[in-house]
């Protein structure tokens, strides 16, 4: 197993070797046969760049501007579950090497730090919310959003009922009787991770929603409360409602449909994330680098167009753009790093990420990131070819 990470892939197996397996398998995994998990992947890096030599692209500009502010990339890292326990007091250190490489950082409303504790550490983050049921805790996490000073506010829009991951099943994380013995034998064999995580990085609880799960909420607690109290009956008046009392930028993450994405313009979003939350949800839904094309034809530049799902490289950075995104969030690509190696591992990533979108625009002759465009791309007959 390799001791240096010189790709998002070997961080995977970093990530792999140090995790608790349950663990592992909830980050890696997708939802029943992980179909669209793999399209997400293997869609992405089948575009083809259009190589262009001998232009001048001895000065590149990766920096891009969103919600009024301009960024080091047009990249940043999307909301992860329970990344707060893929190292100690992971979201802070997720925050801290985005907030010094000037990425965005979105935080999950299912992180293991509060948005209280990660605004103290690291304050401008943006935050991820779910609908659930008991509207009042939702209009107080938007509250604690905007007491926190966060800079946008995504609503998660394809998380109606929840999607089944075999692997949470097998490895004992949902279902079974037997799941809290064998996450426990499974702690044990990853001492490294027990000492850094387990006892140095407590209280090991779900810091936005301990007001509904009390501080001492075990994982099993939080797998069904998710499955009783996500609201399955959310509709459009609720993004309405969302609106009403958000007035910073408002991004639905979730949108697969052109028509919805017309929507939920309609319905006062700044932005959408094209996504399919990472291959969790509906398996069989399109991967995000073939629904993003109709849907930027949608949008026609009156809202910001953020794209996720399979993003493991700077190429990767690229191709989204080049498919009409204008920002990429990344999931599991920065979580392996942090699991790996903390705050470190994840400002590495960035780095990666970077040097990788610098080779990959010097040899599509782009100099900023504004260049990036259906340009760049090989076509076969009217397809950016697969
Ligand atoms: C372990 C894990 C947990 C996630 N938790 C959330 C979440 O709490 N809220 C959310 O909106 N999306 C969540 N997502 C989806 C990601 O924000 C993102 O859409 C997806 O990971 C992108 O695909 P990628 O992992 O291939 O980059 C999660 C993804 C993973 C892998």
């Amino acid at each position: 197993m390799a001791r240096q990470a010189a790709s998002i892939s070997d961080y995977r197996a970093l990530a792999r070797a140090r995790l608790p397996h349950f663990l592992f398998e909830y980050l890696d995994g997708g939802s029943y046969d992980e179909v669209t998990l793999r399209r997400n992947v293997e869609d992405l890096q089948a575009i083809a760049l259009k190589q262009r030599v001998l232009r001048d692209v001895s000065t590149i500009d990766v920096s891009a501007e969103l919600f009024g502010k301009r960024w080091a990339l047009p990249v940043g890292l999307g909301p992860v579950g329970l990344s707060g326990l893929y190292a100690r007091r992971g979201e802070v250190q997720a925050a801290k090497a985005a907030a010094a490489a000037n990425v965005p950082f979105a935080l999950s409303t299912l992180s293991a730090c509060s948005i209280a504790e990660v605004a103290a550490a690291e304050p401008g983050f943006w935050f991820q919310l779910y609908i659930v049921k008991d509207r009042e805790f939702v209009a107080d996490m938007i509250a604690r959003a905007k007491a926190a000073g966060c800079g946008a506010l995504l609503l998660t829009v394809d998380l109606a009922v929840p999607g089944t991951r075999y692997r949470d099943y097998r490895s004992g994380l949902s279902g079974s009787m037997r799941g809290p013995v064998s996450r426990l034998k499974q702690v044990l064999q990853r001492p490294d991770w027990t000492w850094d995580v387990a006892v140095r990085g407590r209280p090991m609880t779900m810091g936005n929603l301990e007001p509904v799960l009390g501080a001492d909420a075990a994982l099993s607690d939080l797998m069904g409360w998710v499955a009783q109290n996500f609201d399955s009956s959310v509709t459009w008046k609720d993004v309405e409602w969302v609106r009403s009392q958000w007035s910073g930028p408002m991004v639905l993450k979730g949108i697969l449909d052109p028509d919805d994405a017309r929507e939920a313009i309609a319905n006062g979003a700044d932005g959408v994330v094209v996504s399919n939350h990472g291959g969790r949800q509906l398996d069989g839904a399109l991967s995000s680098a073939r629904a993003l094309p109709p849907i930027a034809d949608a949008v026609a530049g009156r809202a910001a167009i953020l794209a996720d799902g399979g993003v493991r490289s700077g190429l990767d950075v690229v191709r989204m753009l080049a498919l009409g995104a204008d920002f990429a969030l990344m999931g599991r690509g920065w979580a392996y790093a942090l699991a790996a190696r903390g705050q470190a591992g994840v400002a590495h990533v960035l780095k990666l990420i970077e040097a990788e979108m610098r080779v990959a625009m010097a040899l599509t002759a782009c100099t900023s990131v504004g260049e990036i465009d259906e340009q760049i791309l090989e076509r076969s007959g009217n397809q950016a070819t697969f």
